[in-house]
């Protein structure tokens, strides 16, 4: 642990206890996050439906000296994240922030070539499953002050034709939803961010109707790009809320 220069040490040790929890963790821009947050002294949960990347990450976070824990889930199932939140507290006996980044979109994503099912899912995975997370973690964030940052999408802050009809309208509800936890929980210290990202080069892009090549991803924002806007947020004040972030990358691909 290192102390910064004029920081007290207490505050220090305060910070390092902190724990997060990361849906989407095992990949992308989760999996960025857990390791910028274990590196900043976060111990980190992670979550997901593929146990094989969680326990990637959360043996690079032990290796470098973290703490971490693995939690396979499917986010859409309510007992299954009631349960995860629970292991979280059981393990690290808190619960300071809480990172949405599970996201799903479909290549068939217009009203002419959609597939009804598919946009539930799409709903269920980018708008119920984060109120299913923060309602569970809701008494314990209080608890802490804590902070949920929402990975969101540019598509939610400007009109993304490209985005698809369940995306955007999804992306664009969690606006809504950080607003209303901001308005409500402000008394209890609890704190929120809108992120809305632009093209970040993650597998996220196989999912379009045209996969972007090489040159269009090398031009877009890295994971880690937007693990450090996620960490600017975590690491905030107490007292300070960052109610909404938009980053995007310079050229567009
Ligand atoms: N890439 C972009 O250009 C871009 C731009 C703006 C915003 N975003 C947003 O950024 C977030 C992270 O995406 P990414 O780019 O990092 O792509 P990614 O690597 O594909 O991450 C998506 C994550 O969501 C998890 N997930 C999906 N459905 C789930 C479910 N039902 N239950 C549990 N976990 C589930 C996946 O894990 P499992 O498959 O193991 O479940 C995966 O780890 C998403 O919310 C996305 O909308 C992406």
């Amino acid at each position: 642990m290192s102390v910064a220069s004029g920081e007290p040490e207490a505050a220090v040790r305060e910070r390092d206890g902190r724990v997060v929890w990361v849906t989407g963790g095992g990949s992308g821009v989760g999996r960025a996050v857990a390791l910028s947050a274990a590196a900043a002294g976060w111990s980190v949960a992670v979550s997901g439906r593929r146990p094989g990347p969680l326990e990637e990450v959360a043996a690079e976070v032990a290796g470098a000296g973290g703490d971490a824990l693995a939690l396979t889930l499917d986010v859409q199932d309510v007992d299954a994240v009631a349960a995860a939140r629970r292991a979280v507290v059981e393990r690290f006996g808190r619960l300071d922030a809480l990172v949405l980044a599970a996201g799903l979109n479909t290549p068939r994503r217009r009203w002419d070539d959609q597939d009804v099912r598919e946009v539930h899912d799409v709903i269920a995975t980018n708008l119920s499953a984060p109120v299913t997370v923060v309602d569970a973690a809701l008494p314990d964030l209080r608890r802490t002050g804590g902070v949920v940052v929402v990975v969101s999408s540019i598509a939610a802050w400007r009109p993304s034709p490209g985005a698809g009809v369940a995306y955007s309208a999804s992306k664009t509800a969690l606006g809504a939803l950080v607003r209303t936890l901001n308005e409500q929980e402000a008394p209890h210290g609890v704190r929120a961010c809108h992120l809305c990202p632009g093209d970040i080069a993650t597998d996220f892009l196989d999912q379009r109707p045209q996969v972007p090549d090489a040159a269009a991803r090398a031009v877009m924002l890295t994971p880690a790009d937007v693990a450090g806007t996620v960490q600017f947020v975590l690491d905030a004040p107490a007292h300070v809320r960052v109610d909404e972030l938009v980053v995007s990358p310079v050229v567009r691909g």
